[in-house]
């Protein structure tokens, strides 16, 4: 039976590239998922986007001294750029900054209002009197409150490594002007999260096929109770909110960024002139959904989604799966884009093929532990495995087929239907196998080689009818190409 399958990925902040980290948690790990759902015939969808709000964004414009629209603009294309030379499959990547986000983040807000999931109150908060504004966590700096480190951030402590109410600063900072901020109390907006506890613990509870990991975390976190969150900010970069006389505040970005996996999936929806094609994926109670994320965004996928979803509208499928990862370390250090430690997604695309980076991120996945990406094992694992163990079986079999099929480069038993290759070539039903390479995929030149069985996998494949064997109409010839590119030197 085919099976509905919603894949759900994280949205990157839209104010950096992305870096193998990312890639090995995040992004990876749901194209290969999708690709093999797909292969069994399954219904996939596949979307995720830019997160283009938010102070991650305000803050890198105004390192830059540009708008937040012009970095996220920056970097959106970027994504889809990698996107397409790493062959991750998304079947919509947008952003939030789209009409159709706002529109239906807007109404999800206004709902839950009306509902009286969401309600005002007072709190108080860091303001700059020079600066003549509040004071996001990212904009204040100061002396972190449990371990003393100097220039703990608002929000966390990069030292201690604790999360931070700015409030909680000792000696706090304005990062616009230097000055110390005042208290001053301010409207905002709460989610009440605490109505949702019940039904939050009794929907965990059901979910024991998550990875221990996942309930572990979600356990810790239920335990000392939920509290409710304020989900407006005040930015004048972010959606504003749908509620009247609140001008100046906008939703919090976690608040409207998890509502883009339906949002992208009404917008896909509406792309292929099927507007209701969304609903199969989010009311059917046979489809599943499963969302890929790095562990640091946990509570928002488990608990503050779940609970937006049940408020809205209780008939909506609750994440299925939520198949978090550990960290991917570089050379047994974090990753840091502070510290510029990093391999940037851009910059390997520039220099090698997508497959090795693929394999070599596939086999060490930091699902259980975090791991480590060394150039070492980059380089043994590819050439000790992927070429020699894996590429040899292949080279194999297709010199054996093309050998004794012919030599016509078409592989029985099968043949292709139709369909197109990643790299662009349109398959003739039952055209050869062996498409040649025109190098679209990548940023080399066309190597006039087969495509690597990656791309050729793309298209359809039949049975050969029976009896209709292939004539041996010449005589052997020596293979026309060597596999996939040869071995890697370090
Ligand atoms: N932008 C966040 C990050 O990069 C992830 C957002 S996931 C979403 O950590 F679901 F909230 F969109
Ligand atoms: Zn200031």
């Amino acid at each position: 039976m085919s099976e509905i399958i919603g894949i759900f990925v994280a949205w990157p902040y839209a104010n950096g590239d992305l870096h193998l980290g990312h890639v090995a948690g995040a992004y990876l790990p749901p194209d290969i998922f999708a690709r093999y759902h797909r292969l069994r015939g399954h219904r996939v969808l596949m979307v995720s986007g830019s997160d283009s709000h938010g102070t991650p964004i305000t803050v890198k414009a105004a390192e830059l001294g540009t708008s937040p629209r012009e970095v996220f603009e920056y970097y959106h294309r970027r994504f889809l750029d990698n996107w397409q030379r790493l062959g991750i499959s998304f079947d919509l990547f947008t952003h939030t900054d789209t009409e159709n986000h706002h529109a239906v983040a807007q109404e999800l807000f206004r709902t839950l209002y009306q509902k009286g999931y969401i309600y005002t109150n007072t709190m108080t908060q860091l303001y700059c009197e020079q600066d003549a504004r509040f004071l996001p966590d990212r904009y204040v700096e100061g002396t972190c409150p449990h371990c003393g480190y100097p220039n703990a951030r608002g929000d966390q402590c990069d030292n201690c490594g604790r999360t931070l109410d700015a409030v909680d600063l000792q000696d706090p900072r304005c990062k616009l002007c230097g000055q110390r901020p005042i208290l001053r109390e301010s409207v905002h907006f709460f989610f009440d999260l605490p109505a949702f506890e019940r039904r939050l613990l009794e929907y965990i509870a059901r979910q024991e096929h998550w990875r221990p990991n996942v309930q572990n975390f979600v356990r810790n976190y239920l335990v000392d109770g939920l509290k409710p969150r304020p989900v407006s900010r005040d930015l004048d970069w972010g959606i504003p909110l749908p509620v009247e006389s609140y001008e100046g505040k906008v939703m919090y970005v976690w608040f409207e960024a998890v509502i883009g996996y339906l949002s992208a999936s009404v917008e896909w929806a509406h792309n292929r002139g099927t507007p209701d094609a969304w609903k199969t994926w989010w009311y059917d109670p046979q489809a599943r959904g499963y969302y890929f994320i790095g562990k640091d965004n946990i509570p928002f996928h488990a608990i503050i989604w779940p609970a937006e979803l049940m408020g809205y509208d209780e008939a909506l499928n609750l994440p299925y799966d939520i198949p978090a990862n550990e960290f991917l370390n570089l050379e047994g250090e974090k990753f840091s884009t502070s510290r510029n430690w990093a391999i940037w997604l851009p910059e390997y695309l520039d220099r090698y093929p997508p497959d090795p980076l693929r394999y070599y991120l596939t086999v060490i996945a930091p699902e259980t532990r975090d791991s480590d990406f060394t150039w070492q094992g980059f380089v043994e694992r590819n050439n000790n495995e992927l070429v020699a163990t894996w590429g040899n079986l292949v080279h194999r079999v297709i010199s054996f087929a093309y050998r004794r099929w012919g030599g016509g480069g078409c592989l029985p038993p099968t043949r292709l239907t139709g369909g197109t290759t990643s790299c662009g070539v349109a398959l003739k039903p039952g055209s050869s196998a062996l498409v040649p390479c025109t190098g679209a995929h990548s940023s080399r030149p066309p190597c006039g080689r087969p495509c690597s069985s990656r791309e050729m996998l793309t298209g359809t494949w039949t049975r050969r009818p029976r009896g209709s064997r292939s004539r041996r109409t010449r005589r052997p010839q020596p293979l026309p190409f060597s596999w996939p590119c040869g071995p890697l030197t370090p």
